[in-house]
């Protein structure tokens, strides 16, 4: 990586803005192996040398991993020439970081979006074979039956003839219902509860394995992950990924 900009260093670890980086440093908020540094254009190797803000060491993290509330009516996607894109919710520091959605929601579905910058990691979180639970609050025309529990349980074909891995189908009232599934075929919800003759209204995805969206957020908004978090995803994991 070799040496590079003091300023440029904290803007990749989306800590502030330029503007707010520059007066952080001019602070005197920032050391270089635990020497103050007041100039933002400051070489270091990132690398090799520790960087601290009021003390606090950041390490070198290139990966980064972020929950968001994906609002309805926004494309899961990186670019998008007439859409707007999950990424286009990104505050500015963070664009650089060269994060991607895990997995995709439909555009009117809401809920728990993983973006990161590890592939490796977001093959894992994606692949059925990890057995990832991922779960859903449907909103349905219709009611579910045992009959309909039973039939995700057993796993269910679709229309096309596409064969389903076991589900979870719980009712929650009256055209409500919590679907959970460890693959993400295209538009599988949907496909699976339109296949029982239930067209799904609203979706919403509530978790990936135990890591639960954190309803805090609101639409669009945005958490950092943290080791504990990642520890979730992957902590009903059972075979090899
Ligand atoms: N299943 C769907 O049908 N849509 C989604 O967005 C996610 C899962």
């Amino acid at each position: 990586m070799g040496l590079q900009r003091l300023d440029k260093v904290l803007a990749d670890l989306g800590i502030g803005s330029r503007k707010e980086l520059k007066e952080l440093i001019r602070a005197g908020r920032v050391r270089i192996d635990g020497m103050v540094c007041l100039k933002p254009e400051q070489k270091l190797d990132p690398e090799r040398q520790t960087l601290t803000l009021d003390g606090k060491e950041l390490g070198y993290k290139g990966l980064r991993y972020f929950m968001m509330d994906k609002p309805a009516g926004v494309v899961t996607a990186t670019e998008d020439r007439s859409q707007k894109t999950v990424l286009d919710l990104l505050p500015e520091e963070l664009r650089r970081l060269g994060l991607f959605p895990v997995g995709r929601l439909d555009k009117d579905t809401s809920g728990l979006l993983l973006l990161t910058n590890d592939g490796d990691f977001a093959h894992r979180v994606i692949s059925p074979k990890s057995c990832v639970e991922k779960r859903y609050y449907a909103d349905i025309d219709g009611d579910v039956t045992e009959e309909d529990a039973a039939a995700f349980a057993a796993g269910l074909t679709l229309r096309d003839g596409t064969q389903c891995l076991p589900a979870g189908l719980e009712r929650l009232g009256a055209g409500k219902c919590l679907v959970t599934v460890t693959e993400g075929k295209y538009h599988q919800v949907k496909r699976m509860l339109a296949s029982r003759g239930k067209p799904v209204l609203a979706l919403r995805r509530l978790s990936i394995g135990t890591l639960v969206l954190d309803e805090g957020l609101g639409p669009g908004g945005l958490r950092e992950l943290d080791e504990m978090d990642l520890c979730k995803l992957f902590s009903g994991e059972i075979g090899e990924n």
